[in-house]
Formats: C-alpha cells, sequence, structure tokens
C-alpha cells in the first residue's frame, strides 16, 4: 500500500479531534440549534476556554471581548465559531506529536498560526470575508506534511535533508513519499469534511498550472500569508525564488479580488510586519493551557 492509500484507509491519522467530529456532525442535521451547539463545543472545558482566548486574540479585532463559546457565536455567528473551533481543536490534537522530531514540529506549528494571522490581516486589509476560513486553512494548509511525519519520521528526515540541500520541496516529497504535501491534506480535508474552499486552498497551493477558474480569492490570500510567513522568518524551510512566487500570487490576487485596495506586495509585507505581534497573541492563545 503506498502513502496515500494507506492514508486514505487506515484513517489513524485523520481521526478529528472529538469535539471538530461531533460539531460537523451537529451541523449537518436540520433541527440543529445554536444553544446545543454552544453545550456541545462548552462540554469540552479545556476547547472551550481555548476558542474563546483565540476568539479575543488581537487578530480577529473584535469590538467587545467575548465570555464564553454561546457569547462568541451570539457575537460573531455560528459559522465563524464554527471555523475557529475546527482550527482550534485540530491545532490542539496534533501540536504535541509527542514521539516526533520536537524541533520540526515546533517550527511547523508557529508556521502554521503565522500564516493563519497574516491570512487574516490580508483579508481585512482587502475587505474580504472568508468567515475565518482564511484562519483555518493557515493552520491547516501544511498538514499533509505532520502526516508524513507521522507515517515514517525517518523517511520525513530524508525529506527535510534533501530540501536543505538545495532541492525542491515537493520533488523531494514526491521521491521519497511518492507523493506531496499536498495530496496528502487534501485526503485528510477530505476525510474531516472541511469546508471544499479550504479542501481545495490545500490541494492548490504550490501549484502554478491550474486554470485561473480553479483559483478562489481564499486561495490566493491564504498562499500569500504562507509566502510573507516563510520571508519574515517563520518558514519551515520553502525553496526556490520566494521572491519569484510572491510576485505569481499577488499577481493572481487582483484577478480574483477585483477591488482589491492593496497597494502592492512590498507595501502589504511592509504592513503585515506590524501584524506580527497579533501573531505572537495568537500563538500564545493557541499554545495556553
Ligand atoms: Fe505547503
Ligand atoms: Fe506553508
Amino acid at each position: 500500500m503506498n502513502f496515500l492509500e494507506s492514508l486514505q484507509q487506515t484513517q489513524e491519522f485523520a481521526t478529528l479531534p472529538t469535539v471538530a467530529s461531533k460539531l460537523l456532525q451537529m451541523l449537518d442535521r436540520d433541527d440543529m440549534d445554536v444553544r446545543m451547539l454552544a453545550r456541545h463545543i462548552e462540554q469540552d472545558v479545556a476547547i472551550a476556554s481555548k476558542v474563546v482566548r483565540v476568539a479575543n486574540s488581537p487578530i480577529f479585532g473584535l469590538r467587545i471581548p467575548v465570555a464564553s463559546v454561546s457569547h462568541a457565536i451570539m457575537t460573531i455567528g455560528m459559522t465563524r465559531v464554527t471555523n475557529i473551533v475546527l482550527g482550534v481543536s485540530i491545532f490542539s490534537k496534533f501540536v504535541y506529536l509527542s514521539t516526533l522530531a520536537g524541533d520540526f514540529l515546533d517550527r511547523f506549528w508557529i508556521h502554521s498560526a503565522v500564516t493563519a494571522a497574516l491570512a487574516r490581516a490580508i483579508a481585512t486589509k482587502a475587505r474580504l470575508d472568508f468567515q475565518e476560513m482564511e484562519f483555518l486553512s493557515g493552520l491547516v494548509h501544511d498538514v499533509g506534511k505532520l502526516a508524513m511525519l507521522q507515517a515514517d519520521a525517518q523517511r520525513f528526515k530524508s525529506v527535510q535533508e534533501n530540501i536543505a540541500q538545495g532541492g525542491g520541496e515537493l520533488d523531494a516529497e514526491l521521491e521519497i513519499f511518492g507523493a506531496t504535501h499536498t495530496e496528502a491534506g487534501e485526503i485528510i480535508a477530505n476525510i474531516w469534511k472541511l469546508p471544499p474552499q479550504v479542501q481545495g486552498m490545500i490541494r492548490l497551493h504550490h501549484d502554478r498550472t491550474c486554470s485561473i477558474e480553479d483559483i478562489s480569492a481564499l486561495l490566493v490570500v491564504v498562499r500569500l500569508a504562507d509566502l510573507y510567513a516563510e520571508t519574515m522568518g517563520y518558514g519551515i524551510g520553502e525553496t526556490g525564488d520566494l521572491r519569484d512566487e510572491l510576485n505569481y500570487w499577488w499577481q493572481r490576487f487582483s484577478a480574483v479580488a477585483p477591488a482589491n485596495v492593496l497597494q502592492s506586495s512590498d507595501s502589504l509585507s511592509h504592513e503585515l510586519e506590524g501584524e506580527l505581534g497579533s501573531a505572537q497573541a495568537l500563538i500564545a492563545a493557541l499554545t495556553s493551557n
């Protein structure tokens, strides 16, 4: 069985945290009511308090802090809270994959959290509303890498070494795992039943050959955030010409956000540096007990 097949079939890695999977089941029901949903999330005290802390972190810019999950649902609505809960519970489940190499994992989650924070900031600046899907996408866009690490830490190390020696990220993954982290990530997001837009974002975030119809505003915003995170020192070793990559996605940006109010990639990058404090606050909220 190859890597992707085993990911698909064993679903060992891809079991969603209980809160999140129950939440998605409840959302599917016609008779779902908001109080029931809030009560359900609040049963997991650790996740509920983390959701409240994250929702109050500066990246979401709430004018009045929320005191509970039900309060958050009343203030910003169910869809936003659902996407925040999904992000927080996935992060909390996988942040301490205890048996695995600590150093990469730390950098991985910091990269993911900074990407989430910058994606939220870009969306706000560009006046785009993704209902916090950009936050969720930022946190999970590279989750396929964790699946590789979990499947075979030794081979994952070879991928990292290969990249450190200047090999292309996706080429190294293909050579050693027979698949890329984008393919693995899409399978996981699909098993998790994350919103289709988030699944598409994961699948396409390194793809420069897809047609313009396949490029969503969410994809472009999160990919730009991903690249800015890399260039600002919160990377996980993406190789290649990052400047060229940024230019490419910046150009796509005007196609998907015609009313783009942002001036240039450089000025955006500059403005985003001012958001790094918010990113740190988000990391503190995500990793709090
Ligand atoms: Fe990636
Ligand atoms: Fe990334």
